[in-house]
């Protein structure tokens, strides 16, 4: 049986927040879900979240999400130390079987990566593992003291530390993992006679070697893996740190970014071949982009789809939306949810679309608003259209068919429909359906006023 315990107490004071720490965010999303996230990825038995400040906020946050089915929050209040947080959970605990484990994470080190969990289960055999690193200024952490023939001794942080301890740069990440049923017996026997009046979770290390049970080491495949957040600082840190990462694995991909630095990604991306993504640029939720997709500067696309060879030009925000391959979009478009973008298609500056399919080789390539409707192939839209689906109560759909011609300036008065091949000449406020492959027009005629004078300022 695998347990992990998240511990998540803490309060985060050097946030200067009123959001629980956890809560905080990381490429969008809060530290504790990539925790969470994380720790599923191990197939765990049981869950176990250690709340304290803000527990009600942190538990509101993840109950009744996908895959929180199961997960067990347990209240440390107040807050004494990290080996007193594990006790709390220890009563939902699963035991049964030899190879029965707790892993211990921290809700404020969000990124340790799933492979460094499985490594420091693997070294941990049936003993206790530490995660630790070899850091150049141990400042802070709990020092990993060894004996004489190199072997872990205890921990001793660094408040309780001696100057010979102190010297030492073999640093505690925090993360460990131990036989259950022993770590329930020595967290029963720890103390807060140290420093800081605390129950230290570190105290179980000296207590397994007196027991006799292995104490073996693992480190992180990375060192942003095991940074903590403690400040909007770390936070920002953190956020660059995992954002070049991120950045990493898609030039490894075969991505081209035209410059890693200023690329972010708050969620999933998926690309196909030769894609190029040029300056800030965000991308959230799930995006994908096909083969040959060109992203230009300043784009945000939220769980959209882009087809091959399709340009998205600059400033544009593409969100819930799909394109398909090459079309145009942008610079300045507005891809709301729901809109369906064919084959070749362009949509241009200042054309926002929503809840519509716009058809293969249509085009809307200014300053117009599609909302609800749905347009066939090879339809041109013309500049300051504008689907006037609301009328205030309901929303009505707007119908345009194949090779229609929409005039500059028209305003199609929703439910109606452009009968295929249609004209409908500039300046038109459609409130009936326009036949088929004829011109249709609304407009007052025009006239001249003869001898009309500008009138002159009254002096
Ligand atoms: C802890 C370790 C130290 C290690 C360092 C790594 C102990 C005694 N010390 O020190 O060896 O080098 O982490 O960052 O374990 N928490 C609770 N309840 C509590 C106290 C803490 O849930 O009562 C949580 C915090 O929210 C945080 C984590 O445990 O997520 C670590 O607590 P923190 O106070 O940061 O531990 P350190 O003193 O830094
Ligand atoms: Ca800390």
């Amino acid at each position: 049986m695998l347990n992990i315990v998240i511990l998540a107490a803490g309060m985060g004071k050097r946030m200067q927040s009123d959001l629980p720490k956890v809560l905080h965010r990381i490429a969008g999303k809060p530290m504790l879900a990539h925790v969470l996230d994380n720790a599923r990825k191990l197939q765990p038995d049981r869950i176990v979240v250690v709340t304290g400040h803000g527990a009600d906020r942190v538990q509101a946050a993840f109950e009744g999400q996908p895959g929180s089915d199961g997960l067990i929050f347990a209240l440390q209040n107040p807050q004494r130390g990290t080996g007193h947080a594990v006790q709390q959970a220890l009563p939902h605990l699963l035991e049964g079987g030899a190879d029965d484990a707790t892993l211990v994470l921290y809700g404020d080190v969000p990124l340790v990566q799933p492979d460094t969990l499985r490594r420091l289960l693997g070294v941990r055999g049936q003993g206790l593992a530490l995660l630790t690193e070899t850091v150049a200024d141990p400042t802070g952490y709990g020092r990993i003291i060894r004996n004489a023939d190199t072997e872990i001794a205890r921990i001793v942080e660094h408040k309780d530390a001696s100057d010979a301890e102190l010297a030492v740069n073999e640093v505690n990440t925090g993360i460990l993992a131990g036989p259950t049923t022993q770590l329930r017996d020595w967290l029963g026997r720890i103390t807060n006679d140290n420093a800081q009046g605390e129950y230290y979770l570190t105290d179980v290390v000296a207590l397994a070697v007196a027991d006799a049970v292995p104490v073996r080491a693992a480190q992180p495949a990375a060192s942003w893996e095991t940074l903590g957040v403690n400040s909007r600082l770390q936070q920002a840190e953190l956020e660059r740190a995992w954002q070049a990462e991120q950045a990493r694995r898609l030039l490894e991909a075969g991505v081209t970014l035209a410059d890693p630095a200023r690329f972010d990604l708050r969620g999933e991306l998926v690309c196909g071949r030769d894609v190029f993504i040029d300056v800030g640029c965000v991308f959230e939720g799930r995006v994908e982009l096909a083969d040959g997709v060109h992203v230009g500067p300043h784009c945000v696309l939220r769980d959209a789809s882009v087809g091959a060879g399709t340009r998205i030009d600059a400033y544009s925000h593409v969100d819930g939306a799909r394109v398909a391959g090459e079309a145009r979009v942008g610079p300045y478009a507005r891809l709301r949810p729901g809109a369906d973008i064919g084959p070749q298609a362009h949509v241009g500056n200042f054309v926002e679309i929503k809840q519509s399919l716009l058809g293969a080789g249509s085009k809307a390539n200014h300053l117009a608003y599609i909302g609800d409707a749905t347009i066939g192939e090879r339809v041109n839209v013309g500049a300051g259209t504008i689907t006037c689906n609301y009328d205030g109560v309901n929303k009505h759909r707007t119908v345009i068919e194949d090779d229609a011609f929409i005039g500059s300036d028209t305003q199609l008065v929703a439910p109606v429909t452009v009968g295929k091949g249609a004209t409908l000449a500039a300046g038109t406020t459609l409130t009936r359906d326009a036949p088929a492959g004829q011109l249709t027009l609304s407009r007052v005629a025009q006239t001249t006023v003869e001898g009309w004078q500008r009138p002159i300022k009254n002096s």
